[in-house]
């Protein structure tokens, strides 16, 4: 079990205050706060062991590559993945979809093929697929969520015609909570011959994974939400998908030879990691990981489900707030809006003189808004550090904005 007392105290931006209130950080969704560890090892990595990688044959060289080549076998061990090979380091969840789009969708693709997509995928699963709408034909299908936020996997596998060559699927909404059975996709899609990328972005935060067993094509993760740096991700990609991948970005590390009239590239997964990458910022993420992995992936996920237990049943008691996303399984993300015409924007301005950090919008999902025919939610999404007090502190800053707009 968490000791979430201990927890806290890893992370020291938790004990500062906000307009003379002390921290209740509920917007992980967006990006989680970093512990000391993380804190120390990129000063450190700047302090103590920077050059550049790869390249260098002298020892602060050596050392930042081993160093950061390390972490790619700490992701694998995190992900549930053999062999790390697969694993191709980059800054986030934004590049590792793109590159699938670009070096392996786009030339494969023609005019009438298509995409199929959950309706409550983040942008980032999104607008690189529109990409591919615009410039090539390529038409995006989309898969409806219920009235609870439910994605129906048999709806998913329905949606693969003849001309389908992708899912593009979340595996755990950043609006809703939804957790995504990705497993049945996957094994529904392959059956059909169609190969499967995951959005984990979110669910690689609050779940233990085993991409191994699941048997995902392409399993997209972000570090600055996994408490590591920003700037810091990686993406799996399936050694039969990666055979078929070409370089996204070209540039030095990714290229064996180049001359005037030739170029060869490096094996994978150099090959799609051209360039000076985020070496401090990689470091970093593989503490972090390090880090969740001694916390323990199953200790955090029972940890938030008490939270969201504790943080339903706090909120279904406020009969002027409307959740969305009430899967019983989901995570502790909770989307609302006060019914009447407080704005989510008036409203997250409220708590944040409170000292409560949620975030407003559309969260980057605007298909999903419009599905949900909602202009913009406020969001209270928990991590591994929140407590039940923290829930407490939010029901009484949305007490006060209810009772100014209400
Ligand atoms: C589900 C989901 N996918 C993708 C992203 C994009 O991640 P990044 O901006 O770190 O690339 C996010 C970030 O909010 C997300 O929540």
């Amino acid at each position: 079990m968490l000791d979430v007392q201990k927890v806290r105290a890893d992370f020291p931006i938790l004990s500062r205050e906000v307009n003379g209130k002390p921290l209740v950080y509920l917007d992980n969704g967006a990006s989680a706060q970093k512990p000391q560890v993380v804190i120390d090892a990129i000063t450190c990595a700047y302090a103590e062991e920077y050059a550049n990688v790869h390249r260098g044959l002298h020892y602060l060289s050596n050392l930042a590559t081993e160093k950061y080549e390390g972490v790619r076998g700490i992701i694998a061990k995190f992900l549930g993945v053999a062999d790390e090979d697969q694993i191709i380091l980059n800054s986030g969840t934004t590049e590792g979809i793109n590159m699938v789009a670009y070096g392996w969708a786009m030339p494969r693709m023609e005019m009438g093929d298509e995409i199929v997509l959950s309706v409550m995928e983040h942008h980032a699963n999104i607008v690189p697929w529109h990409f591919l709408r615009e410039r090539q034909g390529v038409a995006l299908k989309w898969v409806d969520v219920d009235s609870r936020g439910a994605l129906d996997p048999q709806k998913v596998i329905d949606a693969i015609g003849p001309k389908t060559k992708l899912v593009a699927v979340t595996h755990l909404s950043n609006v809703l909570g939804t957790k995504v059975d990705v497993k049945t996709i996957i094994d529904g899609a392959h059956a059909k011959g169609v190969p499967v990328l995951v959005d984990g972005s979110q669910a690689a935060v609050h779940m233990p994974l085993n991409l191994d067993e699941m048997g995902a094509d392409f399993y997209a993760i972000t570090g600055h939400k996994l408490y590591g740096p920003s700037g810091s991700g990686a993406i799996y990609v399936h050694k039969d998908r990666l055979a078929e991948m070409q370089p996204f970005m070209g540039g030095g590390d990714m290229i064996r030879e180049v001359s005037k009239d030739a170029v060869i590239y490096n094996d994978a997964p150099m090959k799609f990691e051209a360039g000076t990458p985020g070496i401090v910022q990689t470091i970093g993420l593989g503490v972090a990981l390090d880090y969740m992995m001694g916390l323990g992936m199953e200790n955090i996920a029972a940890h938030e489900d008490r939270l969201r237990d504790y943080a339903v049943d706090r909120l279904g008691g406020l009969n002027w707030l409307t959740v969305q996303g009430t899967t019983p399984d989901k995570a502790a993300i909770f989307s609302f809006t006060l019914d009447g015409a407080a704005h989510a924007h008036d409203v997250s301005t409220i708590l944040d003189k409170k000292g409560v950090a949620v975030r407003a919008g559309q969260h980057c999902c605007g298909p999903l808004m419009e599905h949900m025919q909602i202009t913009a939610t406020c969001r209270a999404s928990f991590a591994a550090y929140n407590t039940e007090a923290e829930v407490d502190a939010l029901i009484d800053a949305l007490e006060l904005a209810h009772d100014l707009f209400g």
